[in-house]
Order: C-alpha cells, then sequence, then structure tokens
C-alpha cells in the first residue's frame, strides 16, 4: 500500500497530497462516492460553456480528474484536453472522450493561445503556486476565449465550511484539502487582470434541500445511478466566501 501510516486498512498521507486520487480512483464516477459533489460542479461549469463558435474548437480542462465535465460538454462542439498530474484519473478520462495530457497546470505543455475554453475547476487550490497556475489558464487563451473556474476561498468560513464539516459528509474525501492553499477571489480577480483577463466571481453553493434529500437518499443505500447528470444543483449565492464561480473573457 505504500508509505504513510495505516489506519482501516487505508494508508494516512498529509492533507493534499495527489496520492489520494490513486487511493480513492474508483470513486471518481460514483455518483454517490466520495466525489460526488464534483459531479455537481463539473455540471454548474459546463453551463458556463456556451457551443462552440467555429469548427475545431478546443476546451482546455486543468485538473480535469476522470473528466467528470465531459457528459456536460458533450453536444457542444469542442475537443475536450485534460491535464492533470494523477495518471490513474487520467486515464479514467481518456476513456470518457477526454484527450488527456499528463502534466502541470503551472507548466503546461500546449502552445500560446490554443483554447477556445479553459476550465479550472477545483484544481486551484491544490496547487502551491496558483498564480502560475492562473498564468498559463490566460496564456493559453486565444484573444476573446473564455476561462471558467471555481474554488474555495481564503476564509475561516471556507476552512470551516469545507474543510471541518464539509470533510465530515460523504461529499468530499477527508484530508482533501490543504486549507492554506485556498484562493482569496478578489487576488484571483487581480491576477486574472494581469494577464489581461477580466475575471467576474460569485458565490455558488448546492442547494441545501436537494443536499439533504440526496444525504438521506444515500445513507438509506437508496438507488444509485450509473451516470449522475442529476444530483443537487448548484445555485448562486450571495456570498463568495466559501465556494466560488469565476468566468471572464481575454482581451483581443
Ligand atoms: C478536486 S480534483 C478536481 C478534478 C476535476 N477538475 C473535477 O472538478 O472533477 C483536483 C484535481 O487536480 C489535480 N491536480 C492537483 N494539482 C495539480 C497540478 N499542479 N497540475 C495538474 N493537476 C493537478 C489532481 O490530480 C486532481 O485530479
Amino acid at each position: 500500500m505504500g508509505d504513510g501510516p495505516v489506519s482501516d486498512g487505508v494508508r494516512v498521507l498529509p492533507p493534499n497530497d495527489l496520492r489520494q486520487y490513486d487511493d480513492l480512483a474508483g470513486e471518481w464516477w460514483r455518483p454517490d462516492g466520495a466525489f460526488a459533489m464534483l459531479h455537481w460542479l463539473a455540471r454548474a461549469r459546463a453551463a458556463l460553456v456556451p457551443p462552440a463558435s467555429r469548427p475545431d474548437a478546443v476546451l482546455v480542462d486543468l485538473g480535469c480528474g476522470a473528466g467528470l465535465m465531459a457528459p456536460h460538454l458533450a453536444g457542444k462542439g469542442y475537443r475536450h484536453v485534460g491535464v492533470d498530474l494523477t495518471r490513474s484519473a487520467l486515464e479514467q478520462a481518456a476513456a470518457h472522450g477526454v484527450t488527456t495530457l499528463a502534466g502541470d497546470a503551472t507548466a503546461v505543455p500546449l502552445a500560446d493561445g490554443c483554447a477556445d475554453v479553459v476550465a479550472a475547476g477545483e484544481v486551484l487550490e491544490h496547487v502551491p503556486d496558483w498564480r502560475a497556475a492562473v498564468a498559463e489558464a490566460c496564456r493559453l487563451l486565444r484573444p476573446g476565449g473564455l476561462l471558467v473556474l471555481d474554488t474555495l476561498n481564503d476564509t475561516v468560513l471556507a476552512r470551516l465550511v469545507a474543510v471541518e464539516l464539509g470533510e465530515r459528509l460523504p461529499t468530499v474525501p477527508r484530508g482533501i484539502h490543504d486549507p492554506r492553499l485556498f484562493v482569496d477571489d478578489r487576488e484571483l480577480v487581480a491576477e486574472c487582470a494581469r494577464h489581461g483577463v477580466a475575471l467576474r466571481v460569485r458565490g455558488v453553493r448546492p442547494g441545501l434541500r436537494a443536499t439533504l434529500g440526496w444525504l438521506v437518499r444515500r445513507n438509506r443505500g437508496g438507488a444509485v445511478r450509473e451516470v449522475t447528470h442529476d444530483g443537487p444543483a448548484i445555485r448562486p449565492t450571495w456570498s463568495t466566501a466559501v465556494l466560488y464561480q469565476g468566468r471572464g473573457v481575454r482581451h483581443g
């Protein structure tokens, strides 16, 4: 099982250790599994992406994981290119039609301006140098290209909700976050502006009633669907203090 202490047969790794994604590889596409909330967020992120405006349009998905956006982008006309450091996740992304590239979001081996859309879903808060990942995202965008992202804010409330509470729920794996890496929304907007992208952010959260219903159904061992196009909707909320989405166009 590799290094690290073992508790209940599971090795205990430091927060944000990427080997956690290998240990959890079987969870990615389980609708009610440890990555359930990533499915809900992927659907909401994909909803920010318009249909491609030209043939051969490319969407680069930074930190694509197992390619959970893929079903929600189907029919929009993009070649979906996924970049990630976790090979076990990339294998699953490829099986879902993503063109995969093993690489670091802070040094992507793709040409300047190659992307019509760059997506960075739930990845910036895992990258020690998130500014470098933002610089790469903006570099990859062609003029007029669209950046869509979601991440966790660098606030006490986000630490409480996403880590202290969230990681006790079955929707978020325990230890997957290092809150020291969370991303201040104003700093993110400023960094994007420095790289020519006018980012607008809004707070989002899962619908509370739907999430409670989902938890109850899950705990009762209710129906688990093979493909998770449903699950609680991610809704806009008034505060960016915990989870937020960003959307911005690169200047021409
Ligand atoms: C929380 S998952 C999100 C996956 C996917 N974006 C989604 O929303 O389903 C974070 C992903 O980022 C990847 N990751 C973390 N640091 C990375 C880096 N520096 N470069 C590329 N991928 C990275 C991990 O391997 C993991 O697949």
